[in-house]
């Protein structure tokens, strides 16, 4: 009967100062409090890689379930890519690469780039013809600038269409520079001798420096560029927690972006240049997280065909658009997928979906209390200290604080839930009350949140509907006090109670 008195609270509390003293754990799925059987199911449907529903109110964890869920999945191994089709460019492939043969591409990319030189490293002569150097007084200055910084002469004499204007020397420099392009040429290809033997170099421009492309890099480059071209649109480094809340269509399911000249070799976007990835396939060994589940509406069913296939097609969804005619065919989706709603939307939900999760995962209640026992008073004093530092912008909480807030995660559990010896888990709102006290504390420059502050944010926390209550006396007298005056002669509503319908003349 007496467990829950102060003093008990008191002495569990007893070797702390404030939050600042309560660890953090580490585990993200460890920070949910009180939701002991989702969060048990969560660590199951992780390392199983099973599907979850999490049913309940707002502000109970669900989000941070789905979340939590996602930082206990092995990273992702897998790339997806799509690559130009040249017999038949609107039907671009899929290519999936393991994360080992991506490192491997990046190395052999990184070696077909060559070296990068310092302008002055170079040959004299590379260096005047690339436009780094003055050929009259050998200034080294940036190619993008048409004169010499130092002699004003034009760096580069002879440039084509004004190597016959008697002003070309000038000349040549202004028209480069007015048509927004560099001085000098872009590549400059030289041999030179190396261990007794004479082979191609090219030296290219790259902004401030020269790249130095020697025969292997060349043969490299070659190499590559025989390759079709292929664009990411799922890359290994990646985000494993897609959230698709109110995701349309397009979102959801990916599309093909439209392009004015239809993907015309020269003047357009190559089809498989166009294609976006869906949240689906970005959810590729990861989380789709979507909250409000119904919300998703006739979208449940392709979502339903994604979790069977663990493959959705990407095509134009814009029958106006170019991207229409496109398709790449079986595009990988295989994620972990975990909705979210309250409980009256659940025959929302379509049932071949919820048979889906049901057959290859959990569905589970969230709680909306938790017995006030001291393991979880000291659960809730670890929320406070949670939410603090995540908030990062608020002082930590004194002692007697934690003990209030405790005080009013009762009350709440009473109030909300008519629960006794209870504590609330609608935290997402005591979390709310814990960031207002602070910005009281901060405002007074206060060290710590004290128990003066939070009882000053509960008077400015209530909701709207107390606030009204408290003003009017009931909700529905606040209702007919604002339409007094004014509104009842400008509402057009207004006319049928000041007007007489007279069956000759109609209304006047
Ligand atoms: N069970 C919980 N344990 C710890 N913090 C919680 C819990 N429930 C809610 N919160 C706090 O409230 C915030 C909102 O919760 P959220 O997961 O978005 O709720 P829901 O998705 O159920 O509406 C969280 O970011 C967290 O700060
Ligand atoms: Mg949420």
């Amino acid at each position: 009967m007496n467990f829950m008195t102060p003093e008990k609270t008191a002495s569990l509390l007893e070797d702390i100062e404030s939050s600042e003293d309560i660890k953090v754990p580490t585990d993200p799925l460890e920070r949910v409090i009180g939701q002991e059987e989702a969060v048990r199911l969560a660590r199951i449907a992780a390392s199983q890689r099973r599907h979850f529903l999490l049913v309940g109110p707002p502000g109970t964890g669900k989000s941070m379930i789905a979340q939590a869920l996602s930082l206990h999945l092995a990273r992702p191994t897998e790339e997806i890519r799509v690559v130009h089709n040249p017999e038949n460019p609107e039907r671009p492939l899929v290519e999936v690469r393991s994360i080992d043969e991506v490192e491997k591409e990046l190395e052999s990319k990184g070696y077909a780039e060559g070296e990068y030189i310092d302008p002055k490293e170079a040959p004299v002569s590379v260096a005047e013809r690339l436009g780094y150097r003055c050929s009259n007084c050998g200034t080294y200055s940036s190619p993008k600038e048409g004169f010499c910084p130092k002699c004003s002469r034009a760096k580069v004499a002879q440039v084509k269409s004004t190597a016959n204007n008697p002003f070309g020397d000038l000349l040549g420099g202004l028209m480069e520079v007015t048509m927004g392009q560099m001085v000098g040429r872009e590549r400059v290809t030289t041999t030179r001798k190396r261990f007794g033997k004479e082979e191609v170099v090219v030296f290219e421009r790259a902004g401030e420096m020269i790249k130095v492309l020697d025969q292997q890099a060349l043969e490299k480059r070659r190499e590559l560029e025989k390759e079709s071209p292929k664009k990411v649109i799922v890359p290994i480094t990646r985000n494993p927690f897609v959230l698709a809340t109110g995701a349309s269509e397009v979102e959801l399911l990916g599309d093909v972006r439209h392009d004015p000249y239809g993907g015309h070799p020269q003047l357009g976007t190559q089809p498989y240049d166009r294609v976006v990835a869906g949240a689906i396939h970005s959810a590729h060994q990861g989380v789709l997280f979507i909250d409000e589940l119904p919300h998703l509406g006739h979208l449940q069913r392709f979502m339903l065909t994604a979790m069977q296939e663990k493959r959705f097609p990407i095509a134009g969804r814009n029958p106006q658009s170019a991207g229409a005619s496109v398709r790449v065919d079986n595009v990988p989706c295989d994620f972990i997928f975990v909705g979210a709603c309250n409980i009256q939307d659940l025959p929302h939900i379509l049932s071949p979906l919820r048979s889906r999760i049901n057959g290859g995962g959990y569905e589970v209640l969230v709680e909306t209390v938790m017995p006030d026992t001291e393991e979880n008073r000291s659960r809730l004093a670890q929320f406070v200290a949670q939410e603090i530092t995540m908030d990062a912008k608020i002082p930590h909480a004194s002692r007697d604080s934690i003990m209030m807030l405790i005080d009013e995660a009762r009350r709440r559990a009473k109030f909300v839930d008519n629960r006794d010896k209870s504590l609330t888990l609608r935290l997402r709102e005591l979390g709310g009350l814990i960031r207002a006290a602070g910005d009281i504390a901060v405002l007074e420059q206060a060290r710590l949140i004290e128990p003066a502050h939070i009882k000053e944010a509960l008077k400015r926390a209530r909701p709207v509907e107390e606030q009204i209550k408290d003003r009017y006396g009931s909700y529905m007298g606040a209702i007919s006090s604002d339409m007094s005056t004014s509104e009842k002669e400008s509402s057009p509503y207004q006319y049928w109670n000041y007007h007489v319908y007279d069956d000759k003349r109609g209304y006047q």
